[in-house]
């Protein structure tokens, strides 16, 4: 017989390196403390069935306890030819407690007691990945706070387009995050589902509680279909999606970071503690933490597409294809964490070159918006508007004379509407302010998004 848990039918041995191939210990052992947990549920659940005898349980209970302490002093000896977490444990659980230990697995299989591990280290999770953004979200209204009045060119095709308020920008990042918090609580309600009863696929004729063991584990649902149970990694996927999504985002402001703490842009400075120097040149400071984390979002979009391509086509139930689902996932989680760390502490501690935003609008047209509706606005139709203010602003680039700065006899040649109110209309304060539309960037509405932003926060 072959020395494997599962070796009654095997008469021969596995070379090493097929069992280095087929085990996933080197990654599954970050679920031990879930798998622990997730065991003495179970075995609670079957002593009170009448399953187990009390005294079988409190010695099962006693052996984890022991393992458990183990784990946390890194103590705990594993082996690949025990493939994984769960196997590692209940030999090591047989060997403390002899033959009684094989009573734990009863009315159990791996394929139901891994993807309830799966599932209690995500659940065990995901507060935190909520409250690492909602630390991110605080650092953005607290530098929005101080930007509200703070004007600079707005972009689109990274053209000047239209001057907006900083804290208009930075509100833009929390009501993204905002997006993606409320993506996480919904992972969580799918993370609360139990697949432990489903047993290997088809569920189990021993009478069993589930609802019992949930409990115990704090799981709000059970999975009502055993072949769903244990086939399911929705949860997974929709973390992935969630942590790909949220990486976009970061990953846009990181381009905007290193982009705006350029010598050509020098509209913000990174601090010390979030930049690096080069080993050469010794002027530079580099935005290396923005950028890594820009490339860090190739992984975790990697990760989302590896999971989803291991599913698809599975046959229900189990397959151990799915053995390959936890490693992107845990490493996107630690992905996202750091990366949201490092976010936090950028924004928080990063300088606002609030005279360059503003001198960035000097001359460069992203107020011929304000005088096409000002034309408008005196009954000029707007297209023939966009006309004349195109034609002023061609003759403008020529001249090296931008609109604010044209005298009044040249707007006039292009359009009798024009007066002297013209260059109040032009400034980039007049702009901003004029945008009252819902959602728009006038000062008094960035005021007001702001007290939603921090009324949202106060209620987390
Ligand atoms: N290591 C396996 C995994 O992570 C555990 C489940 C194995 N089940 C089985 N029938 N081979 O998916």
């Amino acid at each position: 017989m072959s020395n494997k848990l599962w070796g009654g039918r095997f008469h021969g041995q596995a070379a090493d390196w097929v069992d280095d191939f087929g085990a996933s210990i080197h990654l599954d052992y970050q679920l031990a403390a879930e798998d622990i947990e997730g065991s003495i549920a179970h075995a609670t659940m079957l002593a009170k069935q009448g399953i187990l005898t009390e005294e079988e349980l409190e010695q099962i209970i006693a052996g984890l306890n022991e393992i458990r302490e183990e784990i946390l002093a890194q103590t705990f000896e594993v082996s690949v030819k025990n493939e994984d977490i769960h196997l590692n444990i209940e030999a090591k659980l047989t060997e403390l407690i002899g033959p009684v230990a094989g009573k734990l697995h009863t009315a159990r299989s791996r394929n139901d007691q891994v993807a309830t591990d799966f599932h209690l280290w995500l659940k065990h999770r995901l507060p935190a990945v909520k409250e690492k953004i909602q630390g991110l979200q605080e650092a953005l209204v607290n530098l929005a706070e101080d930007n509200v009045e703070t004007l600079m060119p707005g972009y689109t095709h990274l053209q000047h387009a239209q001057p907006i308020s900083y804290g208009h920008y930075l509100l833009a990042y929390f009501d993204m995050l905002e997006r993606d918090y409320e993506r996480f609580t919904f992972n969580e309600k799918h993370t609360d589902l139990m697949p432990l009863g489903a047993a290997a696929l088809a569920g189990t004729t021993f009478p069993i509680d589930r609802s019992f063991v949930a409990d115990e584990l704090g799981f709000g649902q059970l999975y009502h279909n055993s072949l769903d149970a244990v086939s399911d990694r929705d949860f997974a996927l929709e973390f992935l999606a969630n942590a790909a999504i949220l990486m976009a985002h970061l990953s846009r402001m990181a381009e905007e970071m290193i982009l705006w703490t350029s010598f050509e842009f020098n509209y913000l400075e990174l601090s010390d503690s979030f930049s690096t120097g080069s080993s050469i040149m010794p002027q530079k400071k580099n935005a290396d933490f923005a950028e890594l984390s820009r490339g860090k979002t190739g992984g975790v979009y990697g990760h989302l597409m590896g999971l989803l391509t291991v599913m698809k086509g599975l046959p229900l139930a189990y397959n151990k294809d799915m053995q390959e689902d936890k490693a992107g996932v845990f490493d996107s989680f630690e992905t996202i964490m750091n990366v949201l760390q490092v976010f936090t502490g950028m924004i928080a501690t990063m300088t606002v070159k609030k005279g360059n935003m503003r001198a960035a609008l000097k001359g460069d047209y992203s107020n011929a918006t304000e005088l096409a509706d000002y034309l408008v606005k005196k009954g000029m139709p707007f297209r023939q508007a966009h006309a004349v203010v195109g034609s002023l602003v061609y003759q403008g680039i020529e001249a090296g004379l931008p609109l604010e700065d044209m005298p009044l006899e040249e707007l006039q040649k292009a359009s009798e509407l024009i007066d002297e109110e013209v260059y109040q209309v032009l400034k980039p304060e007049t702009a901003v302010n004029a945008r009252t539309s819902f959602g728009g960037t006038a000062m008094k509405n960035v005021e007001k998004e702001l007290q939603r932003a921090q009324a949202i926060l106060q209620a987390k």
